[in-house]
């Protein structure tokens, strides 16, 4: 199985990107999950996702809380999509797991740094601004990282926070620039291949008929967390934007995307946290990513409903 730190701003999403992983022991050994701030605060997303870990039934899994403010701006989160809580929908009960001492850095830090160079793979899921951090307080981490499988940007879907951005690049456009310059292999999930994962009726009708916990629980977070994109986009169910990462752990054979140069804008207003990818190859700009634009939703949907049926 391949070694992961999943770092996520749950976010009913990330919430089921984080069940997907935790049913799929043979794929993926998920070593810590670190929380970020993004679509609520950092006291929030820490506290979801010791919810989402006790649902799961794994209230070993070590969660450690990271950064609560991107590098160098004010927070921006997203409780019109996902509410109030960042978890809205089903109603679970406050964690009783604990919350680890050390900060969420420091341990993507020492894990990176105790495992054997090229072994170790990040799944954020949220802004990269832990990561970035890890980035900058330990440079020989940098390289040890075997490949970053990430939720974040557009291209021809271009934004869902402004006309141009995405919002998890668009939190921390500075933390996204560090990271997609570091040289890390980096496999990006766009809204471009995230907007195909949709939980249309009889999808959500499956996740209800697995009569468990946590089926009903994703039915029920899907319900609340469709609103948005159907009002906005008029899309026919909840985008599961960042179960598209721990699926691509799992079957990266689903998904399929290019090669390309990705960007980040870091000083137009207009346009901030926009990933300008090279689709076309217009530039002599090197490849820094693979850009995936699209995936076979049934066999996805397949399955997370088979994987959720083990919890
Ligand atoms: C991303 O932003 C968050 O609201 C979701 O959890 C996902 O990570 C989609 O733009
Ligand atoms: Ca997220």
């Amino acid at each position: 199985a391949r070694k992961i730190i999943i770092d996520t701003d749950p976010g009913q999403d990330d919430a089921v990107a984080i069940l997907l992983a935790l049913a799929s022991p043979e794929d993926v050994d998920v070593l810590g999950i670190t929380a970020v701030a993004g679509n609520v605060p950092l006291d929030l997303t820490a506290k979801n996702a010791r919810i989402v870990c006790e649902l799961a039934g794994q209230p070993d899994m070590p969660v450690f809380a990271g950064c609560d403010r991107p590098l160098g701006r004010d927070l921006v989160t997203a409780e019109h999509v996902h509410g109030k809580t960042g978890l809205d929908g089903p109603d679970l009960p406050d964690p009783t797991m604990p919350l680890q001492d050390q900060h969420a850095v420091d341990f993507i830090i020492d894990t990176l740094r105790s495992h054997d160079p090229g072994t170790v793979t990040l799944c954020p899921l949220g802004p990269l601004t832990n990561i970035a951090t890890a980035f900058q307080n330990a440079p020989d981490i940098v390289d040890r990282v075997q490949e970053i499988v990430l939720m974040g940007g557009a291209y021809f879907e271009v934004g869902n926070i402004t006309p141009t951005a995405e919002f998890n690049i668009y939190v921390d456009p500075e933390a996204a620039d560090i990271v997609f310059k570091s040289g890390v292999p980096l496999v990006v999930m766009p809204l471009d291949v995230t907007h195909k994962a949709l939980v249309t009726k009889p999808r959500n009708d499956a996740f209800r008929a697995l009569g468990t916990r946590a089926g009903t629980a994703v039915a029920e977070m899907t319900d609340f967390f469709e609103r948005f994109d159907k009002e906005k986009y008029g899309s026919a169910g909840a985008p599961l934007h960042d179960p598209c990462v721990t699926a691509y752990l799992i079957r990266p054979d689903l998904f399929s995307g290019r090669h390309v140069n990705v960007a980040i804008e870091t000083t137009s207003e207009l346009t901030m946290g926009m990933t300008v990818a090279d689709w076309w190859g217009v530039t002599d700009r090197p490849a820094n990513a693979l850009f995936i634009g699209d995936l076979d939703a049934d066999g996805f949907f397949d399955l997370l409903t088979e994987r959720l049926a083990r919890l």
